[in-house]
């Protein structure tokens, strides 16, 4: 998969995708990221890429030229890809979101900086307006890598093991059931005795069991929209029975 980000800041990016999965997953081929720092195409003597807005009222504004001449010289005019806008007025980037997003092989992220930019990027450049949550960072640089990330790890064969994006959070729609590795007894504090037992059935139900309990105690919202099998509903409402007994 290939991504052109288009930023202001391109030397966040380098540490985080020398790192890790990323880092992998670019060596052997499977990710290739281009970094573009948008004021190389502001014109003017200073490179200017952002201006007051028009109206008044505090803050700066993206200035369009520059945006458009990277992206059209880069990509093409129209670009030969989609070109999402890391904003927090986008729609929300869950990972049904991100499984539609990473049919795509190839993606142009835009991070916005300032008070936001210039209407006519988002109205005649922009396909999509993505948000990473409801709250406001200073940039779309890291909302930009966590969608890289998030879509890398759905990127067939990178990641080792091809049930782990499967048994993710969110991938069934359940939370993740808990995890434990050695040491058997730490503090005290003891592995549960199921997934010592070697019994690959049961310890299937009891980490499914957990799921729903973790998605009912933290994410009840999650559990609305689940297809659940006749087990997974005894389960529920036998936790329900013992909260109305507690
Ligand atoms: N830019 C600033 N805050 C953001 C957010 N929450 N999501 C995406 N882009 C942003």
């Amino acid at each position: 998969m290939r991504f052109d980000i288009f930023t202001l800041f391109p030397e966040v990016f380098p540490s985080y995708l020398d790192a890790s999965i990323l880092h992998r997953a670019r060596e052997m081929g499977h990710l290739q990221v281009n970094v573009h720092n948008i004021r190389e195409w502001a014109t003017d003597k200073h490179q200017v890429t952002d201006e007051p807005p028009y109206g008044g009222g505090g803050g700066m504004v993206m200035k369009p030229e520059p945006i458009f001449a990277a992206v059209e010289d880069v990509l093409g005019r129209p670009p030969v890809c989609p070109v999402i806008l890391l904003t927090p007025q986008g729609e929300p980037l869950n990972q049904t979101r991100a499984a539609a997003l990473a049919e795509h092989p190839h993606l142009a992220l835009i991070a916005g900086h300032y008070e936001g930019v210039d209407e006519r990027v988002r109205e005649h450049l922009v396909s999509e307006e993505l948000s990473i949550g409801d709250y406001v960072l200073t940039g779309g640089e890291l909302p930009a890598l966590v969608l890289i990330d998030v879509l890398t790890r759905l990127i067939p064969g990178v990641l080792g093991d091809p049930q782990a994006a499967a048994n993710d959070s969110h991938a069934s729609g359940l939370l993740e059931y808990p995890h434990y590795t050695r040491p058997e007894s730490f503090r005290g504090w003891q592995v549960p005795e199921i997934l010592r037992s070697g019994h690959h059935a049961r310890i299937e139900r009891w980490r499914r069991n957990q799921a729903l309990k973790r998605t009912r105690e933290r994410r009840p919202d999650l559990l609305e929209d689940l297809d659940l099998t006749q087990e997974d509903r005894e389960f529920l409402d036998s936790l329900e029975r013992n909260d109305q007994s507690g």
